[in-house]
């Protein structure tokens, strides 16, 4: 039906008669000319409507915005000084000759060139937003992502398999969407959370190599970087180490950022143990853009006056300091708000002392209220081990490790970028290795796996699994980059009594084992092969790239926070008819399904 996309038309056509469809963007009258700005997925084209053409010039007054036509004209350069540079096409325009309308359009819900559009309104006329020139590159920008992707692991000798969607539950630490079974009364499949135990089975199956673009489920809280039903790039191989993946991967990554958005990445990406991330950035994702860094001073705490301090440095919690170079002249109002802003992750407060005098390490030369209460060898300390200087601000967290950590984590990436504390490179990717095995759940009292129960203990650390798990180091890796974990992975467990510790470890007792895990330690038995991966967020990288806010802007039909699809309003009820196929009767009376319940 057409000879060009509206948006490939240039000066090379010039002269040339050509049939374009597409939508009508916009329409402007002139006074007697007609402009069409009509659009594709490839972008627009100027479309110039004049009365000679009697027909013509009708049809052209009787569109509106979104009509679908197809239209013949000559393209001719724009008259000097019209030209548009932010258009492929922006040197010329199409004279119109013929116009047919393909269908016409009901006013849409908003202008597609409107930036303040709430994203509720986004999500339920999401056929709409989709058609946004913006959202049209992020999807064209995925795909190009996922094609860089498979087409590295292909060319590495990676395997593209499935695996089922209907399954059992596997721990990635998320609640399990459930899917009933009608065949078998009272019994659930679950959605995969990843395809973890499948890929590790295919390894012991011996395909060596395996890759899927494939989606995951978790029932977990959702927040900007993270979606209910999401995509991973999920990736496992047989016979190499921590290293030697970690190294394919990053050349992977690097490939992909020069494929879809011509991006050198740095070569090697830099390296940090968990335990020194959580220190100088009280968090396992730093964003290393920005260049502030913690400083330790819990044991330089320990016996002085201020019980907000020594409190926590005597009792297994974190004192922290936090440097902020020339901080003097932050106002008291903007740290009333950064104190503010570290509440959301539990801070009671944000201690600070501004350095007036770096040489006075006592009330004369640092001004605060907590200065009185500190002694100076403490404020000696500080100031040496932060760096300070005359002009500079501190800031403080002291509480259990978790909550300094977060706060002062956060606060460290917000200010950072909001004072530009930042080195100026636009990509910083960061290898974070050497997680812990293990977390200890306060509220349950019980080890969890901090990756997943898959993960091999460091070799040297088998004996730690039994005599203190605290201290077992895994061979898990993240890949952060500008402050978000876009993938993580380990080298597993093949042997099946080490699993089977390991369990143990995580009080998963024998018969537990064998319900849940029967066939994984089973396949263990048959010869397996050492074996390891890891797992992208394709959506999460997507979105890094685009600069988006959320990764819902780079997902065609995503939920809300809430859960639901604002589109086809899932979930939603069913009717008793399916509910009695499927053997299930619903506990509590939502107000709409009393017949149900009575039923
Ligand atoms: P993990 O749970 O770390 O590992 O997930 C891997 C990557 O998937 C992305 N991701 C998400 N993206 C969007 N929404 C979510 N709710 C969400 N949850 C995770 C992140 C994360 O780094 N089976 C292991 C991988 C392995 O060990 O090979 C796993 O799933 O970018
Ligand atoms: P207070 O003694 O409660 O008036 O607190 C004195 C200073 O310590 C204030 O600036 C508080 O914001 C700060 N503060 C209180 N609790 C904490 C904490 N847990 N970590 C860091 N600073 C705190």
């Amino acid at each position: 039906m057409r000879t060009h996309y509206c948006g490939q038309v240039t000066a090379a056509d010039l002269d040339q008669t050509v049939t374009l469809c597409g939508w009508v963007h916009r329409r402007r009258d002139h006074g007697g000319v007609i402009f069409i700005d009509l659009r594709d997925r490839e972008g627009l084209v100027q479309v110039v409507c004049d009365p000679d053409r009697a027909d013509t010039f009708r049809t052209a007054e009787s569109i509106r915005n979104e009509y679908v036509i197809s239209l013949t004209g000559k393209v001719r350069r724009r008259p000097a000084g019209t030209e548009n540079p932010n258009l492929v096409s922006g040197e010329i325009e199409v004279l119109c000759h013929t116009i047919e309308v393909l269908n016409a359009s009901a006013t849409p819900p908003f202008q597609l060139d409107d930036d303040n559009l709430s994203e509720n309104v986004r999500l339920v006329n999401r056929v709409i937003d989709l058609r946004r020139p913006q959202m049209q590159k992020n999807m064209m920008l995925r795909y190009k992502v996922a094609m860089a992707f498979r087409r590295f692991l292909d060319a590495q000798g990676f395997i593209d398999i499935e695996t089922p969607m209907l399954t059992k539950s596997t721990p990635e630490g998320a609640r399990d969407y459930l899917v009933p079974s009608r065949v078998h009364p009272g019994q659930f499949f679950a959605l995969p959370q990843s395809p973890q135990l499948f890929k590790q089975l295919l390894m012991v199956a011996g395909f060596d190599r395996y890759y899927q673009i494939t989606k995951c489920f978790r029932d977990e809280d959702l927040r900007a970087d993270r979606q209910p039903e999401f995509t991973q790039v999920d990736i496992e191989t047989s016979f190499l180490n921590e290293t030697e993946i970690t190294a394919i991967m990053e050349d992977m990554i690097r490939f992909v950022f020069k494929e879809a958005l011509a991006v050198e990445l740095p070569c090697p990406f830099p390296r940090m143990t968990y335990a020194e991330a959580m220190r100088r950035y009280g968090s396992d994702k730093p964003d290393l853009r920005v260049t502030l860094e913690l400083t330790e001073i819990t044991d330089a705490v320990q016996d002085v006056a201020f019980k907000v301090f020594s409190g926590p440095a005597t009792s297994g919690g974190r004192v922290a300091a936090l440097r902020v170079p020339g901080g003097a002249t932050l106002t008291r109002g903007e740290i009333d708000e950064y104190t503010k802003f570290i509440g959301i992750y539990g801070a009671r407060g944000l201690a600070y002392i501004k350095v007036n005098d770096v040489t006075q390490p006592n009330e004369s030369g640092l001004q605060s209220p907590i200065v009185k209460n500190l002694h100076e060898a403490a404020l000696r300390t500080i100031l040496q081990r932060t760096g300070a200087q005359s002009g500079d601000l501190i800031f403080f967290g002291a509480d259990k490790t978790k909550v300094v950590n977060d706060a002062l984590g956060a606060l460290r990436t917000k200010l950072g970028h909001e004072k530009g504390y930042v080195t100026g490179d636009a990509w910083c990717p960061l290898w974070v290795v050497d997680f812990p095995m293990f977390e200890y759940d306060e509220d349950d009292k019980r080890w969890t796996a901090c990756h997943h129960p898959f993960t091999s203990p460091k070799d040297e650390h088998v004996e730690l699994l039994t005599t203190n798990p605290g201290e077992c180091l895994a061979k898990a890796y993240d890949l952060a980059l500008n402050g978000w974990e876009i993938g993580g992975g380990s080298v597993r467990i093949h042997r099946a009594d080490v699993q089977s510790t390991v369990f143990e470890a995580l009080n998963i007792g024998p018969e537990e084992q064998q319900i849940k895990f029967g066939f994984l330690l089973d396949a263990l038995r048959y010869g397996a092969p050492p074996h390891g991966g890891l797992a992208f967020g394709l959506d999460r990288v997507v979105t890094l790239m685009t600069g988006a806010e959320s990764i819902r802007d780079v997902i065609a039909f995503p939920k809300t926070q809430r859960a639901q699809c604002l589109l086809t309003n899932a979930p939603g009820e069913v009717d008793e008819k399916q509910l009695r196929e499927l053997h299930i009767r619903l506990r509590q009376k939502v107000e709409t399904q009393v017949e149900v319940a009575k039923a």
